[in-house]
C-alpha cells in the first residue's frame, strides 16, 4: 500500500506533467514508482499480442485478424471517439477465453490480475434474473465509478447467453459516442462480451466452405457479421436480446470463432503435452484426437468439445 500523503504528492506530480513536456518519460518513471494508477500499469504491447494470437491460437484466423487489427488501430488512436466493443462468438471451448486472457496480459503489466481488467460471471455476478433493477444499478455505478478512476479500464463479460436479459442495455450510453453526455475519457475503455450464440451460423458458415471445396482460411470476416449481430438480437438467451447495444451497431466487431477440427485440437495436445514436458509423446496425441467426439453426424469434422476437455484426456492416456 502506497501512503495517502504519497499518493497525493503524485498525483499532483501527474498533473504537473504536460509542463516537463521534455522530460515526461524521467518524471512518468518517478511518478510510477510510487503510484499504482492505471497510468502506470498500462503497458500494451500490441506485438506481443499479435504473436501470442498468431503462435498459440490454433484455427482462428479470423479471431486472429479482427483482434490484433482493432486492438492496434484502437490503441494507437490518441483520442479514439467511442470504445473498442469486441463481441467472442463460438462454439464451448474454441479460445475465446483464451483470447480475452491473452487480450488482458498485453494491455496491463499485472495482467488479468490487474485492478483495471473487470471481469464479470454472470452466474456469479448476476444469478437471479428478478433483481436486474438491481444489478443495473450495480452494474451502471461500477463501470461509471472505473472508468473516473481509469479510462483505460477493461471490461470483460464472459458466458453472457445467461446475463439477465435487459442488464447490458444499462452499459449503452458509455458504448456510444456521446460527446456532450459524458467526457472524452469514456472512449478509452475496452469492453469483450463472450457467448456461444452464433455457433451454429458459424458452423453452416464452415461446412459450406468445406463443401465447396474452399479452405476455411478463406472466409472472411464480412461474411459473418450481419449473421452473428442477427443471432444475438433474436435469440432470447443470447444476454442481446433485443438490445439497443447491436441494434445502434455499439459493437466494434462481432468475433467469430470456428469450430476446431481434430488437426487443431491435436495441436491443442502437443502444446499442453510439451508444457509437461512430454513433448516427443505423438502416440498419445493421436490417442486424445482419437478418444474424443465429433459432429455433425455425417462427416465429424468438428470436436464437440473443442480444445476443453484435452487436458482430462491427456491425464488418462498418459
Ligand atoms: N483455438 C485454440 N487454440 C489453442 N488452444 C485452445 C484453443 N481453443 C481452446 N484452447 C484451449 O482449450 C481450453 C479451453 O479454451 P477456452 O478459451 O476456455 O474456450 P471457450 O471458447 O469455451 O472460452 C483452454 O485451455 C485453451 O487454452
Ligand atoms: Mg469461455
Amino acid at each position: 500500500m502506497v501512503p495517502f500523503a504519497v499518493k497525493m504528492w503524485s498525483r499532483c506530480l501527474w498533473t504537473l506533467l504536460p509542463l516537463f513536456v521534455p522530460v515526461h518519460g524521467v518524471f512518468k518513471k518517478l511518478y510510477c514508482s510510487l503510484s499504482e494508477s492505471c497510468e502506470c500499469d498500462f503497458k500494451p504491447d500490441i506485438r506481443g499480442l499479435e504473436w501470442d494470437l498468431y503462435k498459440n491460437v490454433f484455427g482462428q484466423h479470423l479471431a486472429q485478424e479482427a483482434v490484433s487489427q482493432e486492438v492496434s488501430t484502437f490503441l494507437q488512436t490518441k483520442s479514439p471517439d467511442r470504445p473498442l466493443v469486441l463481441s467472442l462468438h463460438g462454439a464451448s471451448g474454441t479460445g475465446k477465453t483464451l483470447v480475452s486472457s491473452m487480450l488482458g496480459s498485453h494491455l496491463y503489466g499485472s495482467g488479468m490480475n490487474s485492478p483495471f481488467v473487470h471481469q464479470f460471471i454472470p452466474t456469479l455476478h448476476f444469478p437471479q434474473a428478478q433483481h436486474v433493477d438491481k444489478y443495473r444499478r450495480a452494474l451502471k455505478d461500477w463501470v461509471q465509478g472505473n472508468l473516473t478512476e481509469c479510462a483505460r479500464s477493461v471490461f470483460l463479460f464472459d458466458e453472457m447467453e445467461k446475463m439477465p436479459p435487459g442488464l447490458i442495455d444499462v452499459l449503452e450510453p458509455f458504448l456510444g459516442p456521446f460527446h456532450v453526455v459524458y467526457s472524452t475519457n469514456y472512449r478509452k475503455a475496452i469492453y469483450v462480451f463472450i457467448s456461444t450464440v452464433g455457433e451454429e451460423v458459424i458452423s453452416k458458415a464452415v461446412l459450406a466452405a468445406r463443401r465447396s471445396d474452399r479452405d476455411r482460411d478463406e472466409i472472411r470476416l464480412n461474411e459473418l457479421q450481419e449473421a452473428i449481430a442477427h443471432e444475438a438480437f433474436n435469440s432470447t438467451d443470447s444476454g442481446f436480446s433485443g438490445s439497443r447495444v447491436v441494434s445502434q451497431g455499439l459493437v466494434t466487431v462481432f468475433v467469430p470463432f470456428l469450430p476446431l477440427t481434430r488437426a487443431h485440437v491435436e495441436r491443442c495436445v502437443r502444446a499442453q503435452l510439451c508444457q509437461r514436458g512430454h513433448c516427443g509423446r505423438s502416440d498419445v496425441v493421436q490417442a486424445v484426437g482419437g478418444a474424443l467426439s465429433y459432429s455433425p453426424k455425417h462427416g465429424q469434422y468438428f470436436s464437440t468439445t473443442g480444445c476443453k476437455a484435452v487436458p482430462a484426456k491427456i491425464d488418462l492416456h498418459l
